[in-house]
């Protein structure tokens, strides 16, 4: 079985993603810390983020491993575990420019459907979590489901994540990063309107254990 969920920041998508895995007996891949590794890569190089053919050139070559475990997902990058290093406000502020190159996307994107037909070939199955999989990287998934949640949700999430904490001054804090990386993902993925086929799950007045049966609820369906 394979499963695609998207969604925008703060729907809460990874760690729903990583229940719904674990729930099922299925394997997960969380494709926005593959792009979040490739920006890694590129920076940790020095190869600037403007330049579109020298960051094609180098995620075309990216020593990328992805441990698809949902209890213990891991990400190394040419044998350096970057679970970390791939989280930090940089690499959110950085990596959108690496996402909206048409090449990286055609490159991950195929990484991405060989992880998948490796899961099925092994008879395991997957979730896979991101921007664009119900759409592009898996438009034929068993599964297919847009998770949402209103703005004041996202945000909240968001702020209690990173800041520890939802309070105004935390979610202003948010705002601006969440907000402008959805705005510049945007231009190259649409992920915030359900396309044909595709189920929406609303979190916003979800908890986690709520939100991870409203999705296996639509995988019994
Ligand atoms: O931090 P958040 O959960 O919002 O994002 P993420 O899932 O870690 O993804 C990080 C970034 O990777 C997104 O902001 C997109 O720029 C990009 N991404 C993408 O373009 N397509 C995907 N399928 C997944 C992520």
């Amino acid at each position: 079985m394979v499963v695609a969920i998207d969604g925008p920041s703060g729907s809460g998508k990874s760690s729903v993603s990583r229940g719904v895995a674990s729930a099922l007996g299925l394997a997960y891949l969380d494709t926005g810390a593959m792009y979040r590794a490739a920006t890694w890569w590129c920076l940790h190089r020095g190869v600037p983020l403007s330049d579109v053919d020298a960051v094609a050139g180098q995620v075309r070559t990216l020593p990328l491993v992805m441990g698809v475990d949902p209890q213990h997902p891991t990400v190394h990058v040419d044998g350096i575990d970057v679970g970390e290093a791939i989280r930090t406000t940089e690499i959110s502020a950085a990596v959108s420019a690496v996402a909206t190159n048409l090449q990286v996307r055609a490159e991950l994107g195929r990484l991405q459907r060989a992880e998948i037909e490796s899961a099925r070939v092994r008879g395991r199955g997957i979730v896979a979590e991101g921007r664009d999989i119900t759409t592009v990287v898996a438009p034929d998934a068993d599964v297919r489901v847009l998770l949402t949640a209103s703005e004041e949700a996202r945000l909240a999430r968001r702020a209690r994540d990173v800041h520890g904490s939802d309070d105004a001054a935390a979610v202003e804090a948010t705002r601006d990063q969440v907000l402008r990386r959805d705005a510049d993902d945007s231009t190259v993925v649409q992920f915030h309107v359900a396309a044909d086929g595709v189920v929406t799950v609303d979190s916003s007045h979800l908890d986690f254990d709520q939100t991870v049966q409203a999705v296996l609820d639509v995988v019994e369906s």
